[in-house]
């Protein structure tokens, strides 16, 4: 398979960091995937989806394998539930879309949370009271050694909070090639419980939400809030949300009772990593082209010509900057390359 040497991943990273790719190869069919796997077996190799969760801090040496396959097909329904299948390759927001449109539901709350629907599982992505676990079937992966495919139920990819297996035990071991989701075609089951949602729909006299009202709501919240990695280069939130056992957490509480939390079990406290980033006075703040956003202390940006070590030594101030406040470490959510 034909290879190209040498490009920029510019636009193939969603921080818009300009580094080079020695050899890229664009994959868009499994038999191709598990050829060149074949072909490379034992040796090092970078698999890029869509680039929505990564920072990249140098050229990118072993081959990139882009996951572009794509299709979307359904695969068994009920009356009440269909399963259907997109290809890793597909973008995320896009494929919802497609969703909506034909009315089935459970993806809206996680409208426009960039990259793609092969990457999604990997760290379980959520926003606004969902995660992808709440709707996720099944998924098919191909083992990277063995070019054997395996199908994932969901107690086998083991979610947690941005988390899963492919993240741990698993992790370099096994490319998705395509996700089952189990979504509803009626009675959808709406969660509009996350503030902000609300707040949208009554703002707009909206009592009897459809699936679509979510998703526009959804949409425009995050528009408000997160910037838009097309204008100004970025990955989201860069670190997750600490999560403290129940001492920590009292101490923390003791010293600032103003501080959001979320009770995340009887012994464990989630502190919003954004506050904890705002209240260290960085929000907003920048160092030549990197910086921390203005309305999202917990997505670092890039002005234009960041390097990826440039944000990276931005995030390390941020995160020694908050613990020498807080006593709470934080941990990027990214992965950095
Ligand atoms: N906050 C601040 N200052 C900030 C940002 C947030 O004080 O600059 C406070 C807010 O006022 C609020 C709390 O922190 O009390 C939580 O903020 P928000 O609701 O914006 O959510 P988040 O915890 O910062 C998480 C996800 C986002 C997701 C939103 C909405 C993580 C790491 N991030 O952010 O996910 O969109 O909730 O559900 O869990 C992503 O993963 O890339 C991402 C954008």
């Amino acid at each position: 398979m034909e290879a190209t040497h040498n490009i920029s991943l510019k636009k193939y990273n969603t921080f818009g960091i300009d580094v080079a790719a020695e050899t890229f190869y664009n994959i868009t069919t499994t038999e191709k995937l598990k050829e060149l796997l074949k072909e490379y077996k034992n040796k090092k190799l970078f698999i890029l989806g869509g680039g929505s969760n990564m920072l990249l801090t140098q050229d990118i040496k072993p081959p990139v394998l882009h996951i572009d396959l794509k299709g979307i097909e359904e695969v068994s329904q009920t009356d009440d539930t269909i399963i259907i299948k997109a290809a890793a390759g597909e973008n995320w927001h896009n494929f919802i879309l497609h969703c909506i449109d034909l009315n089935y539901g459970g993806l809206e709350n996680m409208s426009l949370i960039p990259g793609n629907v092969g990457t999604a599982p990997i760290q379980n992505i959520g926003a606004y009271g969902v995660e992808l676990k709440d709707c996720f079937y099944s998924c098919e992966a191909i083992n990277i050694n063995t070019q054997e495919t395996r199908i994932f139920t969901k107690e086998q990819c083991e979610f947690g909070y941005r988390n899963s297996i492919f993240k741990n035990e698993l992790k370099g071991q096994y490319i998705i090639t395509s996700v089952n989701f189990e979504l509803t075609k009626k009675n959808h089951q709406l969660r509009t419980s996350y503030g902000a949602i609300q707040e949208a729909l009554d703002a707009k006299k909206i009592e009897l939400p459809t699936i679509k009202n979510i998703s526009e709501a959804v949409i425009a919240i995050r528009q408000s809030k997160l910037p838009d990695p097309e204008k100004l280069g970025n990955s989201g939130s860069f670190f997750k949300n600490p999560v403290v056992d129940i001492d920590t957490f009292k101490i923390f509480q003791n010293k600032f009772p103003e501080a959001p939390f979320y009770k995340v079990s009887e012994t464990q406290f989630k502190i919003p990593a954004g506050w904890l980033i705002e209240q260290a006075g960085f929000k907003g703040k920048r160092f030549n082209d990197a910086g921390v956003h203005k309305n999202q202390a917990l997505v670092l940006v890039n002005y234009g010509n960041a390097t990826g070590k440039e944000i990276w030594a931005l995030a390390m101030k941020v995160k020694d900057a908050v613990y020498k406040k807080f006593g709470v470490v934080i941990s990027p959510e990214v992965n950095i390359f």
